[in-house]
């Protein structure tokens, strides 16, 4: 087991850090992406799927749902989540930076504030492993950090644009994060045929913290 994997066993033995409901950009994601597979049977995964949430409604949708995450705990959670979906999805216990599947499986891939854990390389590997596993034709929805998120600079630089965060008032703590500006997204998704972003921002703490997000569309 690594650091990071247990850092994140902790965190998901917390009931408030496995969130119930799907997120809104997921949902119009799925839903804009749905009349793709009509009649036909159609594989998603879910990089960092966490405690379940996303592959619980990929399992309502119908889709032949798969789902990894470095953390156990995180999937003994998805388990008990999908146990009542009638088609079970498949989940396993796997880095970003080397997915367990054989290259152009996947219609879908969704990976929901995960890939920024970590430096730019290991970034650009999980990058690199989404396009491999999507079939041509295939799209992804890929949720990362900007610049100017309120983590952002908080911490000690491994390199441009990545710290180990020394902030406690998320449960980040010591996690190391790399984030983007608008320019880095086309050269780190260079290698599909589309690529289309855009940004949400929302405050929380009476305004004083922006949590900033890049939401990241693509084809293979
Ligand atoms: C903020 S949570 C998001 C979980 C889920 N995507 C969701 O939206 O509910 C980040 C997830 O990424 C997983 N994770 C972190 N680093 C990872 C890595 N290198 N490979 C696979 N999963 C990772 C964590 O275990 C955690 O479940």
């Amino acid at each position: 087991m690594t650091e990071a994997s247990s850092h994140w066993d902790q965190l998901h033995n917390h009931r408030r850090f496995r969130p119930q409901y799907p997120n809104d950009h997921v949902v119009r994601f799925f839903m804009a992406s749905l009349g793709l597979f009509e009649n036909r049977p159609a594989r998603f995964l879910d990089i960092g799927a966490g405690a379940g949430r996303h592959c619980k409604l990929a399992s309502d949708l119908g889709f032949d749902t798969y789902g990894v995450d470095t953390s156990f705990v995180g999937l003994q959670h998805a388990r008990q989540r999908i146990s009542e979906t009638t088609s079970r999805p498949l989940l396993a216990q796997a880095d970003m930076s080397a997915l367990p599947f054989a290259d152009s499986t996947f219609q879908l891939v969704l990976s929901y504030g995960v890939f920024y854990y970590g430096t730019a390389m290991e970034m650009r590997q999980a990058i690199a492993e989404t396009h491999r596993v999507l079939i041509p034709g295939g799209r992804a929805f890929v949720v990362l950090r900007t610049l100017d998120d309120y983590r952002f600079g908080k911490g000690r630089k491994l390199e441009e644009n990545t710290f180990q965060l020394d902030i406690a008032d998320t449960n980040e703590l010591g996690t190391v994060e790399h984030f983007l500006q608008a320019e880095d997204i086309d050269q780190c998704f260079a290698a599909f045929r589309k690529i289309s972003f855009e940004k949400t921002e929302t405050t929380s703490a009476n305004r004083s913290r922006v949590n900033s997000d890049w939401l990241i569309t693509v084809e293979k």
